[in-house]
């Protein structure tokens, strides 16, 4: 790639149209955002020098965690250096060895890894399925336990049943972990994610986890939730005290795009027309997609030759669009991922949908929906 992220990318020579990149909300490249980095770079220069109980933590971090506690309406929020490392760290801080971690069979590697890292007992319970959830919470009773799901599934879009997952959460006594990396700034009125659609609390989500890399344009993550949570993160969390803290003029260029997130409605306005637009195109093309009313948009392959196929296909025709395959998704689930930013235009969903009209086999209906494809174990 050269040059920014946008809807037009520089790949190779080649000016494409990007279908496949997390900027949900055009933010990535926003001249809010890159001038609030620029002044973040004069005011603090570039590294953070250490990490944040060294001497990294900085007025622009502080500021920070306090207006994402404000958006997530929790007591307190901390930030991570990524997403990844969020997971890794609040799940092996919260779990010991002998407790037990309850994991959607199609939550994020991060979480899983997470689980793996904490030696708690991992079980996965089918996707979207609270009922197998309360039946495996049931057989293992005793010790700590934590639920952990993707708040928007990354790979397929759809949301977690979270007000079953969080009445399942406080019958066992246990904690609910809610990673919103996709939902956070897309999903709700405010951009407050799937917690904002549900209408859901901290008290009943009690661990937050939000990523900045994607709808924010920028970079790093945060986990949100009570005074007492943060306060043991800080004491515990490996990856947030093993690390050098983010560059402070990221931090600036992310309170930068909380602004926009909030104000820009029309971001997430226009994004819900773009899905639906594209929806009823591709569906009348005879594509197999997945009930996800998100920007992320999978159009079902089946196998991983016909997913890259028809990835190549589009590449010629000048689109950007992944094939994404196991072991990312489900064996005999390859897909092309192709996700919406509110800075695409109609015409480049019809543009899209006639390039996907145009692959060179048909059938793309007859693929078996992910649901029954089988689980990653
Ligand atoms: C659900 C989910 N959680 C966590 C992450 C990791 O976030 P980061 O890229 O900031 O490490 C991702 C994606 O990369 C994700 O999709």
């Amino acid at each position: 790639m050269e040059g920014p992220q946008g809807v037009h990318v520089e790949c190779d020579g080649s000016r494409l149209i990007n279908f496949c990149s997390n900027d949900y909300l055009g933010l990535a490249n926003h001249p809010s955002v890159v001038a609030a980095c620029k002044r973040g770079v004069d005011s603090y220069g570039v590294g953070s020098g250490a990490s944040h109980l060294v001497c990294g933590h900085g007025k622009a971090h502080h500021a920070l965690e306090e207006e994402l506690a404000e958006f997530t309406g929790r007591e307190r929020a901390l930030l991570f250096s990524t997403g990844y490392m969020a997971n890794l760290g609040v799940i092996s801080a919260l779990l010991d060895r002998g407790d037990w971690i309850f994991e959607d069979r199609l939550n994020h590697a991060s979480l899983v890894d997470g689980g793996l890292l904490s030696g708690a007992r991992l079980k996965r319970y089918a996707h979207g399925d609270a009922a197998a959830l309360q039946n495996s919470v049931s057989a293992c009773p005793g010790a700590s336990k934590l639920i952990a799901s993707d708040g928007v599934f990354s790979m397929d879009g759809d949301l977690a049943p979270l007000p079953a997952l969080a009445a399942i959460a406080r019958e066992s006594d246990g904690w609910l972990l809610i990673d919103d990396a996709h939902g956070l700034g897309v999903v709700g009125e405010k951009g407050r994610g799937a917690l904002e659609h549900y209408a859901m609390s901290q008290d009943e989500v009690s661990v937050l986890v939000g990523t900045l890399g994607k709808a924010f344009g920028t970079f790093g993550a945060f986990v949100a939730g009570s005074e007492e949570l943060i306060e043991m993160l800080i004491q515990t969390a490996r990856s947030y005290i093993y690390t050098t803290a983010l560059p402070p003029a990221i931090a600036e260029a992310t309170r930068a795009s909380l602004r926009l997130v909030q104000a820009e409605t029309w971001r997430r306005d226009r994004l819900g027309y773009l899905v639906q637009r594209f929806r009823s195109g591709a569906h009348a093309l005879g594509c197999t997609l997945l009930p996800s009313e998100t920007p992320i948009q999978p159009v079902l392959m089946g196998d991983n030759r016909r997913a890259l196929e028809a990835s190549e296909h589009l590449l010629r025709r000048g689109f950007l669009v992944g094939a994404i395959r196991p072991p990312t998704v489900p064996e005999g689930a390859a897909r092309l991922r192709i996700t919406f930013s509110a800075s695409h235009e109609e015409a480049h969903v019809d543009a899209l949908l006639d390039a996907l009209d145009s692959l060179p086999f048909a059938g793309m209906a007859n693929v078996d929906p992910l649901c029954d494809a089988p689980a990653i174990e």
